[in-house]
């Protein structure tokens, strides 16, 4: 685990990536996201020049592909839900706020370590971006205490959306699922949607590739990947839970199949498995 200056490389990678996917792939594009742009732009050297520069090397066009799609998948679920509470967990640099905020109407709360919300705070005043959202400092090596999230705000009593993107890997396996059990006790219709790494006897080639470049670049970078695990054991975690699965899937079968007609750089891997479950609801809301 990195030190507590705040920086986090991995937040900033998957920042570049959204930031990059429009301008350097072809259309249709799973998201616009001039925010990561401005945030890229407000440090030096910007994140987003080796994306710009380099947007055919199979890491970073991997990187646009799973951080834009679990994104997408992301965005579309929570305007889909119409629940007014967002918790995002392992914050980062993420910006559903910044793309839903004209069609969410609601609040939000940020979870992440005491240092990175602190330079995620100076960087988004840098870049002259408002973060309207609750700051709650958390390592979740120590599970998520919801009491927490109630201290700066949060309705227990009602449903919420948590979105715990591009995290998961970063725990141990005891700690993810001691996290969905910490959370177990939200209100009924709550949902979760996270993604998790495929253990290796799961993956295709392409996936197992990306996942040894990430997974060293992560742990140079003081967050290595701690976690991957395979489908029937992130399920049983959730169920002992109390959690419901309504969707585990491939994280590229959140495009249609045309999609990949049309791009030069992107190409489907299996790695990185979504998960869309809630609390004691059996039926998806539609
Ligand atoms: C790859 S970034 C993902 C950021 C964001 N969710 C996104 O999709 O752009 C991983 C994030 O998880 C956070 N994280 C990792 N370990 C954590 C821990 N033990 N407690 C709290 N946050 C943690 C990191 O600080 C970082 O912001």
């Amino acid at each position: 685990m990195r030190d507590t200056t705040g920086y986090s490389t991995t937040a900033v990678f998957a920042a570049a990536a959204r930031a990059a996917h429009p301008i350097v792939d072809q259309e249709p594009h799973l998201l616009e996201d001039p925010v990561a742009q401005r945030l890229c732009d407000s440090t030096s050297p910007s994140p987003l020049s080796f994306q710009v520069e380099h947007p055919e090397a199979p890491v970073l066009a991997a990187a646009r592909l799973s951080a834009c799609a679990r994104s997408n998948f992301a965005d579309r679920t929570l305007l889909d839900l119409g629940i007014d509470q967002l918790v995002i967990v392992g914050a980062g640099l993420d910006t559903t706020l910044q793309r839903v905020h004209d069609r969410f109407d609601g609040q939000a709360w940020l979870v992440d370590l005491p240092g990175v919300l602190a330079w995620r705070e100076e960087l988004f005043r840098n870049a002259g971006v408002a973060d309207f959202a609750h700051h709650v400092a958390a390592d979740l090596r120590n599970g998520l205490d919801p009491h927490l999230l109630k201290m700066a705000g949060f309705n227990t009593r009602r449903p919420a959306v948590i979105l715990w993107l591009g995290v998961s890997m970063y725990l141990p396996p005891a700690q993810c699922r001691r996290f969905v059990a910490d959370l177990s006790g939200l209100s009924h219709g709550s949902v979760l949607i996270f993604d998790y790494v495929l253990s290796p006897r799961h993956r295709d080639e392409s996936g197992a590739t990306y996942a040894n470049a990430v997974a060293t670049m992560a742990g140079k970078a003081g967050e290595p990947w701690l976690c991957t695990t395979a489908p029937s054991d992130a399920r049983r975690w959730l169920e002992e839970a109390g959690w419901y699965v309504h969707q585990d899937i491939d994280e590229a079968s959140v495009v249609p199949p045309e999609f990949w007609d049309r791009q030069t750089h992107l190409k489907p891997m299996k790695l990185i498995r979504l998960v869309y479950a809630s609390l004691r609801v059996e039926r998806r809301p539609t």
